[in-house]
């Protein structure tokens, strides 16, 4: 029962992803509008072919019509959130709206290559427009337990024995494009332990990449503490003030990527413990919350040896005696391994 609606609901989405494919490379509007739009991010065509990137035509009911003439039911079109259904005002009168009427769409594949939902980006730049709609949550797509990109990473992942992480749809699909195929995406939504837990079936070790508009970076670090809870190496890098992996790939060549994000790829523990000083200076009780901060995120690593490393240095980075960081420490809790 519940197998085969699921059944049905990713038989749709496959559908929509045609639809949606095909209206790109072959209608005026998909050609014209969401051709040049990719084509303006240098987005060329064979990454467009490989992430089946695709365009949803501008009006109302288009694609829901074209789905309920394939013999593809209303039901599942609903469930799935492709079509929006909405009473008309002071009616029982139903209609059916086309949920990304009008959006270039990156559909997000499982692990195994299966569409679970699709992001769909405006065209302009207009801030008072979401400038991405999502799928919602169904019986084919939770949020939390996704990664955009991990079906054309997983095999790059394991080879080259770590991941990087990123926020975007496009920042995953302009590293491709420059050569780095070991990189997803958790769009938008705060990490999970069940998105790092896919990872961590592939490689131990995580490279978190952060726009450079500050905006969330102190929000999100704490996010990392669910990586380091599940023995994984992290190291973080941010990029330059109002970039993101995508438009600074872009900007650079392949080997200069690849410098940068070697060259300023840190750990995670010595990168938060350096910003953390920044932030408290010669506040004393500001210094104090920094230090249960760190604590916390070292409290997180399972491995004894691992802390005690991270105590020694964080002594050094922060000026602050081990003996502290010790008992910092001991009051969360005793941890032996
Ligand atoms: N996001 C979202 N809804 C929004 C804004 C963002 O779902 N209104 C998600 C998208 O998955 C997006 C990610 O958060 O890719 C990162 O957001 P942001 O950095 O703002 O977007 P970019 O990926 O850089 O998108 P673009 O380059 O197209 O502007
Ligand atoms: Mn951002
Ligand atoms: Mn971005
Ligand atoms: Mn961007
Ligand atoms: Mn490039």
């Amino acid at each position: 029962e519940k197998a085969s609606e699921r059944e049905s609901m990713y038989l749709v989405s496959e559908f929509a992803q045609k639809n949606f494919q095909n209206n790109l490379k072959t209608t005026e509007p998909g050609k014209a509008i969401g051709g040049t739009y990719f084509k303006e991010r240098g987005f060329t065509r064979e990454t467009i072919d490989k992430f089946k990137l695709g365009y949803s035509l501008d009006e109302w009911d288009a694609f829901t019509k074209e789905a309920l003439g394939k013999g593809y039911q209303l039901e599942f079109l609903e469930k799935t959130g492709l079509t929006i259904i909405k009473k008309k005002e002071g009616t029982t009168e139903k209609r059916m709206f086309d949920r990304f009427k009008g959006r270039v769409m990156f559909p997000i594949h499982s692990m195994s290559g299966r569409v679970l939902g699709f992001g769909g980006r405006i065209l302009t730049n207009d801030k008072k427009a979401a400038k991405y709609l999502n799928s919602p949550e169904s019986d084919i797509y939770h949020k939390s337990k996704v990664l955009y990109g991990i079906y054309h990473a997983k095999q790059a992942i394991a080879k080259q024995d770590n991941c990087y992480l990123v926020e975007g749809y496009t920042d995953v699909i302009q590293f491709h494009q420059s050569g780095i195929e070991n990189v997803v995406a958790s769009s938008g939504t705060a990490l999970t332990s069940e998105q790092i837990r896919l990872i961590n079936r592939l490689t131990k070790n995580i490279t978190v990449l952060f726009d450079g508009d500050a905006a969330g970076l102190r929000a999100s670090l704490r996010g990392i503490d669910l990586i380091l809870e599940q023995g994984m190496n992290v190291k973080v890098c941010t990029f330059p003030e109002g970039q993101d992996p995508d438009s600074f790939a872009r900007a650079h060549t392949d080997s200069e990527l690849k410098e940068f994000l070697d060259q300023n790829a840190t750990d995670f523990i010595r990168f938060k413990a350096s910003l953390l000083v920044k932030d408290a200076k010669n506040d004393p009780i500001k210094k104090a919350d920094t230090i249960r901060e760190i604590v916390n995120s070292i409290y997180k690593i399972p491995d004894r040896i691992q802390r005690e490393v991270y105590v020694q240095e964080c002594s050094r980075i922060m000026d602050i005696s081990e003996d502290v960081l010790y008992n910092t420490l001991a009051q969360l809790g005793n941890k032996e391994v």
